[in-house]
């Protein structure tokens, strides 16, 4: 059985308006938009959508107010999404709703849903890096992005009330793979076997699961720093980055928003194979970041902004 990624998210919030504001920000595609529903797409076709967080069709989320309500898991085909569910049927009850999405809640409280993934393979060009005698970007200088966007919806992460519960219902109920953890404190799970280092984060909260963040991928650090700055530039707020990930080897970049927990701007995180080896780490502030910045980049600091560079080292004119 595999799954092969996020197809879909949908967050339930107070301001539909607000939402809009900043995903249009963000820089995913809007596909339509009314006074209740917002529904974007990520270069590679996943959804998300925004809807108000009273509407009653929703599922409950893990926490009150602006959150992620649902996710649904994409499979590579009928075949592969058939022996899913029936392997996950051994484990949890699964309800097919109205819509034809079959869901189960899975014991964080979260509800997930699945289906023959829409999205559509998506290469991105990232930008080569010249190393002294191995040079890969010839003739081509390195690119200066004016705004970020986002390619796929790359991993999620929780809180979860029973870590161990759901790090069993996950690698034994849906056949994910752990590619790091922090021994009975956090597991990062992947959901092929070869892919992405991580589609599903949990760190361990007893008595109070949430969402910690929801991550869109980006092409290269690039995009990470230029998206970063483009939205600081619009006001929103830097919850904390640029910064990188020893595990996982990430550049990210994590913004407050009126969706959910921080989102995150990342790329160039680790690819796993079967011969990927797990690392046990300590769950300690250098190994969420190799370094950060706390306030992030606003885009008026002195080297940015001409006129404030009195630093009489040559770099204003
Ligand atoms: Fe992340």
């Amino acid at each position: 059985m595999a799954l092969n990624g996020i197809d879909q998210v949908t967050f339930g919030v107070a301001d539909i308006a607000e939402a809009k504001r900043f995903l249009d920000d963000w820089g995913v595609t809007p596909v339509s938009a009314n006074a209740d529903r917002l529904h974007y797409q990520t270069r590679d076709g996943s959804d998300v959508i925004v809807r108000k967080a009273d509407e009653p069709s929703l599922p409950a989320g893990l926490e009150p107010g602006n959150t992620l309500r649902e996710l649904i898991w994409g499979a590579e085909s009928q075949t592969e999404l058939d022996k899913t569910l029936a392997a996950l049927r051994t484990k949890a009850k699964v309800e097919t709703g109205a819509d034809s999405i079959p869901r189960v809640v899975d014991p964080n409280g979260l509800t997930i849903g699945f289906r023959v993934s829409k999205r559509k393979a998506f290469k991105a060009e990232a930008t080569q890096v010249n190393a002294p005698g191995a040079p890969r970007r010839i003739d081509l200088r390195s690119p200066i992005h004016e705004r970020a966007h986002p390619i796929g919806i790359g991993h999620i992460v929780v809180f979860a009330n029973d870590i161990e519960a759901l790090r069993a219902f996950y690698i034994d109920g849906l056949g994910f793979s752990l590619s790091d953890e922090y021994p009975g404190h956090g597991y990062f799970l992947r959901c092929q076997v070869e892919g992405e280092h991580h589609n599903l984060f949990m760190l361990n909260r007893p008595g109070k699961p949430g969402i910690n963040h929801v991550a869109f991928t980006l092409a290269d650090i690039h995009e990470v720093i230029g998206g970063g700055i483009a939205m600081s530039k619009q006001g929103w707020k830097t919850e904390i980055g640029p910064g990188r990930h020893p595990i996982s080897s990430a550049y990210f970049w994590y913004f407050e928003n009126p969706l959910c927990a921080p989102l995150e701007y990342y790329a160039d995180e680790d690819h796993c194979t079967a011969d990927w080896k797990p690392g046990k780490h300590e769950r300690k502030p250098e190994n969420f970041a190799e370094w950060a910045i706390a306030g992030g980049i606003d885009g008026k600091t002195r080297r940015q902004v001409v006129a404030q560079d009195n630093s009489g080292r040559g770099h204003a004119s």
